[in-house]
């Protein structure tokens, strides 16, 4: 059964008419009878300790229930013993209302519960803290000299530290013909989904409990919050069946979820917590990171040492690792490499993963590095590229499964027309505006988790299928479904996949760029044995022309089983389920990456940013006109919602390169602009033409589905290529992000 009829269909999301006319539920949105509503407050310091809080106030109040903080909060024994969540760091994770100690600004300290949202919001105004400062160290650029490298943990593999030296980096650098040094500054950003962090606690007494949450892993959090109060798995279901963005912000359950529960089961009643949109720039953030990179190369422009090394800010309390040094020789070969990364702790909560977590940092310094390389060395920037470009990853020294890298940056050079270009910086213009072209590589890991799908056969002869992924607005229900169709010879509308709930057969996360791979490839595996069990059923029926039929023998289509020769011989899955009394025809399995089979490949997506800037003459203001990524990401099953994942990478590159950034004073150790009037997002009227392109790339290893993942790979290149177009427009090479007009003139 490998007949692709919908996929490869540009198919538009299942749910996509629930979710613009206002009928999806998200975790705030559920009616609930007796609901109490929950209110954070949020500590005003930055280090130090609570000394006395006063909630007299605020408990006279009207209809308001209780304040709780680490004075009165309920005895657990989570706050004696280490438990996590599956994506911490090494370290010690934060517990809310632990004690009276404040690690960082925005540290949640009470909270209040009433009667109504807006009484517990007006009451938390009235709880009064005394707190005995300390000093505190916020600021990166003046703490490097506390960096240290990154403890070992669970989450190592994913993320290693960088490969060992090779060669003798020193000697080749000093000897060479071109050399380029670079320091690159990035600041820190805040996740800012649209659905606003919010959990809803459903109390149904007995020590069970039904929770919506907005998260991206709905098993990530069942194991947290019965693990952290000591309920048994099977009594907390954790329900996420919409969720309105996500970009890693919830790869980690956070501190409403803990604070909801905890008031539901101190108080025996449901809960509502919602964070308001300052109160989430109090977690999950991407962290500021400086970086010196030193590039050398032969007179023809082949790398000859590779040095990067980057330190990034962490908490004092985890140690939060993104790789950022390896990328550059996972693309380049170097017989000289040196790499180096550093954590600088300081007094902030810890950073989190954020769209390409480590490799859009990364990739915008290697990148505009190369670019200032080929400057020097009279070469083309794409020539560069072409110049080093590897069939293998250089730094694994394995073959790639599959790397279209060479086919995107040729499509997508021709599709721009980077042939237009004039080499020289500020050689192009249009009327007062100077016009610069740039151009990127991007690449991102091809990750593969452990998933189970339980796939079934009902009366109706209709395909149900259960997950207990997330759909954070990629289109996996719609991709999950569009597999499932072709894999039982259905269509879609007789395909129903569920998701979204703890309860349903175990999925990671929905992180990584990892759930067309990991829950697609689960669903081929048990779509594979539900044929076998259906076959099998219809061998029992009595004067079965089934019986001597082999697997490669059958069709399985419109719901029907036939003989290939003779497609009139047919029973339909509905007769197969009458047959067997009705009952429902199922199997589960589990999709696991072959791991053997891999061990000797890398595996890796990559990509081609081309864009074209104008930087106005005499404000300084710079448009992104226009843009082509091009994706080299193996099979794409659905060329509609894999090019909304990368249109709306790119818009996050030119976010990152134009306006992104969260400001931390250090006199006060907290951010300015946490609010989305001045922390700036691009709005429409900044994004103009964006063109994205999928390079044809089969890859029969690397899975059952021969698919990758397109979530991250779109916004690795286009910091990069918007810096660069900037430098060929205007002369000036801008050494950080997010890069301000009042530079460019
Ligand atoms: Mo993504 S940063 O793995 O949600």
């Amino acid at each position: 059964m490998d007949k692709n009829i919908n996929v490869g269909q540009p198919i538009s999301r299942l749910e996509g008419k629930q979710k613009v006319t206002g009928t999806a539920k998200y975790a705030a949105e559920y009616e609930v009878n007796n609901l109490l509503y929950a209110y954070v407050v949020n500590s005003t310091i930055t280090k130090g300790k609570i000394l006395s809080i006063d909630t007299s106030k605020a408990l006279a109040l009207p209809g308001v229930i209780e304040v709780l903080s680490h004075e009165n909060r309920t005895k657990l024994a989570w706050f004696d013993v280490q438990y996590a969540d599956m994506d911490a760091p090494p370290g010690t994770v934060f517990k809310p209302f632990y004690d009276e100690n404040i690690l960082y600004n925005g540290q949640p300290i009470a909270l209040v519960v009433a009667e109504s949202f807006e009484m517990a919001r007006f009451a938390a105004t009235q709880v009064t803290f005394q707190y005995k400062e300390e000093p505190f160290k916020t600021c990166l650029k003046d703490n490097l000299g506390l960096a240290r490298t990154a403890k070992k943990g669970f989450a190592t593999a994913l993320k290693p530290p960088p490969p060992p030296p090779t060669g003798n980096f020193e000697k080749a650098y000093e000897s060479a013909a071109a050399k380029v040094e670079t320091t690159y500054s990035h600041g820190t950003e805040h996740h800012n989904p649209l659905e606003l962090f919010a959990t809803t606690t459903i109390y149904q007494g007995d020590g069970k409990l039904t929770i919506y949450d907005k998260t991206q892993g709905t098993i990530n959090n069942q194991l947290y919050v019965a693990n952290i109060f000591g309920l048994k798995y099977k009594n907390v279901r954790v329900l996420a069946p919409f969720v309105g963005g996500g970009f890693g912000s919830g790869l980690r359950p956070q501190y409403q979820l803990f604070l909801c529960v905890m008031a539901a089961l101190h108080l025996k009643r449901n809960v509502k917590l919602v964070l308001e949109r300052k109160q989430m720039f109090s977690f999950a953030h991407r962290p500021p990171t400086i970086q010196n990179l030193r590039f050398s190369a032969d007179i023809n422009g082949k790398l000859t040492g590779l040095n990067h090394s980057s330190k990034s800010e962490t908490s004092s309390f985890e140690d939060y690792f993104e790789p950022i040094a390896s990328w550059s020789h996972r693309l380049y070969p170097a017989p000289n490499t040196l790499f180096e990364q550093e954590l600088v702790p300081l007094d902030v909560h810890t950073p989190l993963d954020m769209r390409a977590p480590g490799g859009s940092t990364a990739l915008h310094a290697i990148e505009c590095t190369m670019d200032e390389l080929a400057y020097q060395l009279k070469i083309d920037p794409l020539e560069l590229r072409l110049i080093n470009y590897s069939e293998m990853d250089p730094s694994a020294k394995k073959p790639y499964t599959s790397k279209a890298l060479r086919a995107c940056y040729l499509e997508a050079a021709e599709k721009f027309g980077w042939d237009k270009r004039k080499p020289e910086p500020r050689s192009m213009e249009r009327g007062n505006k100077l016009v610069g072209y740039g151009m990127a590589t991007g690449i991102w890991d091809s990750l593969q988790f452990p998933s189970r799908v339980e796939a079934m056969i009902n009366a109706d002869g209709k395909m149900v299928l259960n997950n207990a992924v997330t759909d954070i607005g990629t289109g996996t229900l719609t991709v999950m479904t569009q597999i499932a169709a072709d894999q039982l010879g259905l269509n879609m509308e007789d395909v129903d996949f569920q998701y979204g709930d703890s309860k349903k057969p175990f999925s990671m996360f929905q992180g990584g760029s990892a759930m067309t791979s990991s829950t697609g490839v689960a669903i081929v595996v048990a779509a594979k044995e539900l044929r076998k069990k259906l076959l099998k059923k219809a061998k029992e029926m009595t004067d079965s022309p089934f019986k001597k039929a082999e697997d490669d023998q059958v069709t399985f289509q419109n719901g029907t089983i036939f003989l290939n020769s003779d497609p009139n011989t047919l029973v339909t899955f509905k007769e197969l389920i009458a047959f067997n009394k009705g009952k429902t025809i199922k199997t589960t399995n589990m999709g696991k990456p072959h791991m053997l089979k891999l061990k000797n490949y890398s595996l890796a997506t990559h990509s081609a940013s081309f864009v074209e800037v104008e930087v106005d003459k005499d404000l300084g203001v710079v448009t992104v006109t226009r843009a082509v990524t091009a994706v080299a990401a193996g099979k794409i099953i659905n060329p509609k919602t894999a090019k909304s994942q990368v249109y709306g990478s790119m818009v996050w590159g030119i976010s990152k390169a134009l306006h992104e950034e969260t400001i931390m004073d250090p006199n006060l150790g907290k951010y300015m602009n946490s609010n989305l009037g001045e922390y700036h997002l691009p709005v429409h009227a900044d994004i103009k033409q964006l063109e994205v392109i999928f390079a044809d790339e089969p890859d029969e290893l690397i899975n059952e589905l021969g698919v990758k993942g397109v979530g991250e790979i779109g916004l690795v290149g286009m910091p990069a290529a918007i810096s660069n177009a900037i430098f060929h427009a205007t002369g000036k090479r801008i050494y950080k992000l997010p890069i301000h007009f009042n530079e460019l003139i």
